[in-house]
């Protein structure tokens, strides 16, 4: 039997926000529904009669189905907007857009959206949990919740005198900086390498490591985290071209055989096969890439029943 805990909050914006023993709450919830994927009644009664809005204003695969599963698996209704379908193209403000969206009924209200800070602005303003499903370069939560669920499952709950590597896009990316977060507060060490266009030094004020030297950073990590080049959100080039970042910075078999027997590979998607990572590579024994996404309907049905937890105290019985 699994309990909410102390969880107190409405919404789900930033990791940040987070402290370690929510965290515990969160990947203990988690793993309480991790049992119930293999019943063959997977739904939970938990959100029955809750709607749950999907407003996508970016593009995605993973995060977008997962929260949509998720919501099933709880028995919530889920309805999905992309920014194209909506009456934003109309003019219409992302204020009034959410204060429809709630002024229609719906309960919870997931988001992605270009501008970093869209998801707290609107998490102000509306009473229902806002859920934070990336907001530009600023977070990415429930990426960073099962990128760490998928490492606890193998470390246990205390990541001490674990080393964990991000490499790529650190720069633009939601990921890195959600992961930073998670991964510090359950006590791993972080080193983000790459270019230094796109690994500054200025992000050592987290906490981390900054590398530009890709053999000393892999030699002695326990897991290691690959990004994709984002372009839609590069303002600039970073570097003289994708082959070159290949070359330079590309994840191959003679970079993988300077990593410890037992590394974790990881990458949130989508994956670039032969840019940040060789296609053999994703797919060997080392990567987890598919764990994470399969682990991400179980942090999010998490994330949803918390929150919804939070407002409305009636569902805060213990459930499984
Ligand atoms: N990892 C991730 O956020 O993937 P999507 O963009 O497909 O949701």
């Amino acid at each position: 039997m699994t309990s909410t805990g102390t969880w107190t909050h409405k919404d789900f914006i930033s990791i940040e926000d987070i402290t370690r023993d929510e965290l515990e709450i969160l990947f203990k919830l988690a793993s309480s529904f991790k049992q119930t994927l293999g019943r063959s009644q997977k739904k939970l009664p938990s959100l029955r009669g809750k709607t749950l809005v999907n407003l996508f204003m970016e593009p995605s695969t993973r995060t977008r189905v997962s929260f949509e599963i998720a919501a099933s698996r709880l028995s919530a209704d889920s309805i999905f907007i992309s920014a194209s379908a909506s009456s934003l193209v109309k003019g219409e403000t992302l204020r009034d857009t959410a204060r429809n969206i709630v002024a229609l009924n719906a309960d919870l209200l997931v988001m992605r959206h270009s501008a970093p800070g869209s998801s707290l602005y609107l998490s102000k303003i509306i009473d229902i949990p806002v859920i934070n499903a990336g907001d530009g370069a600023h977070a990415h939560p429930t990426q960073a919740l099962l990128d760490c669920f998928t490492l606890r499952e193998r470390w246990g709950s205390d990541f001490s005198g674990k080393k964990v590597t991000i490499l790529g896009d650190i720069l633009f990316s939601r990921v890195a900086r959600s992961n930073i977060w998670a991964l510090q507060k359950l006590g791993a060490k972080v080193t983000l390498v790459g270019p230094s266009t796109l690994v500054p030094e200025y992000f050592s004020a987290m906490g981390v490591e900054v590398s530009h030297d890709l053999k000393r950073a892999l030699v002695d990590t326990d897991a290691l985290m690959l990004l994709r080049i984002q372009h839609e959100r590069q303002t600039s080039t970073h570097f003289p071209s994708l082959r070159e970042y290949t070359s330079m910075f590309g994840l191959n078999a003679m970079r993988a055989s300077w990593l410890k027997p037992g590394t974790i590979i990881m990458h949130p998607g989508p994956i670039n096969r032969g840019v940040e990572i060789d296609s053999k590579l994703a797919d060997s024994d080392h990567s987890v890439i598919l764990e994470q996404v399969t682990n991400g309907i179980i942090c999010r049905m998490a994330v949803l029943y918390l929150c919804a937890s939070a407002v409305n105290p009636v569902s805060r019985e213990e459930v499984i």
